[in-house]
């Protein structure tokens, strides 16, 4: 007797969508992307013995889109640690932006798919400038991996769905060790180094408690039933999730949304605030947490719907919508946020009908500038 077999359907392991399949498989991209690179302290990125960094007095993180928002977060923690001036560009502006380059500089670019035409470009004009080059790429053999110095790859498998997710949570969690392998290799220490490795190690089963929370997630999606606009609020690393939160429900549901510094909402944004407004908020950097907090019930009074993400001991009394994250440390916080937001962006694509994989207007990989 002849099977039934949609190809399409058994490629995607029994998900309605790619893109849910990949957000399922992020605690395995995860592991994968650590595999091998990470012994009990000692990471091994052996490829970046090639590079002479110790001569290097100016980096630049270049990427587009999700990849862009992962370079934020490397040049965060980069700029937390080692004393030398970075920057974190968009591959379409740094091309024309005239930036300092010689062969004391070094350039990271990220890009799931290693085609990305303006992060390609960028990169060669670098090169002819003399800069070293790092590249961060799922696809082996892509262009951008040919033409960089060092690349080091992301194990998140094929990503086939146009919104990226197990590309990015794998890349911050790349970015994580490279960033901890030139502080060792410029002989700096990072206090939270072990922390950090360890809670690394445990970001696939935290990921996994996060993916529970689906249910919770589908809920909240709902309260844009009849919104055309989302603001997403956050400080600190909690803003590289708020990038990435909006990008995503931009990308998939076509609500239109906004990534905001919770401390710029006075200077114009909270004028847009009225009732039912939806605000999706991050209070998950300690030292900025209590600000937040404050700048978002703002919003509150002046009628928004608040979800509000933040740590299991921050309070909250007047929120009605928590979700808590696992304890983790708070330079992984946007590991296990990102979850949340993927889980409620999807949730809001599928409610209003879009088609989640191929969304309008975007392609997987932008090969045209
Ligand atoms: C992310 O969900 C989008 N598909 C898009 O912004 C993407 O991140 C961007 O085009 C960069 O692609 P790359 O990582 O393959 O270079």
């Amino acid at each position: 007797t002849h099977i039934p077999y949609d190809i399409e359907a058994a490629q995607k392991g029994g998900y309605d969508t790619f893109m849910l399949k990949e957000i399922y498989e992020q605690p395995e991209a995860i592991r994968e992307t650590l595999r091998g690179r990470v012994e009990k302290e000692k990471i091994h990125l052996e490829d970046l013995e090639k590079l002479d960094l110790e001569k290097i007095n100016r980096v630049y993180f270049v990427a587009c889109g999700t990849a862009w928002h992962a370079g934020i977060y490397a040049n965060s923690l980069f700029q937390k640690w080692i004393d030398v001036p970075s920057i974190c560009v968009a591959a379409s502006e740094f091309r024309y932006s005239d930036p300092h380059i010689d062969d004391k500089t070094l350039c990271v670019y990220i890009s799931q798919s290693g085609e990305t035409a303006d992060t390609l470009a960028a990169l060669k004009m670098s090169k002819e400038k003399g800069a070293q080059t790092i590249s961060i790429v799922n696809v082996l053999g892509s262009s951008i991996s040919r033409a960089s110095d060092v690349t080091l790859y992301t194990c998140a498998g094929p990503e086939i769905a146009v919104a990226s997710t197990k590309a990015f949570t794998t890349q911050l969690a790349l970015v994580t060790l490279l960033i901890l392998k030139m502080a060792e290799l410029r002989h700096t220490t990072v206090d939270c180094k072990a922390e950090l490795l360890e809670g690394l190690k445990r970001m696939p089963e935290v990921v996994s408690e996060m993916l529970d929370k689906h249910e919770l997630m589908k809920q909240y999606a709902a309260f844009l039933k009849n919104q055309e606009d989302a603001y997403f609020i956050g400080r600190q690393l909690d803003y590289v999730s708020v990038l990435e939160g909006a990008l995503k429900l931009k990308e998939v549901s076509y609500v239109h949304a906004d990534a905001y510094f919770a401390g710029e909402l006075k200077h114009g944004a909270i004028a847009l605030i009225e009732k039912d407004t939806v605000v999706i908020a991050m209070a998950t950097q300690p030292e900025v947490a209590a600000k937040t907090i404050s700048n978002i019930e703002e919003t509150m009074a002046r009628g928004a719907n608040v979800i509000l993400i933040t740590t299991k001991d921050q309070p909250a009394p007047k929120f009605k919508y928590v979700i808590r994250i696992p304890d983790v440390h708070p330079l992984l916080a946007v590991i296990p946020v990102t979850i949340l937001l993927q889980l409620f962006a999807y949730y809001a694509a599928v409610e209003k009908g879009r088609d989640v994989d191929k969304p309008r207007n975007l392609a997987k990989s932008v090969t045209v500038e």
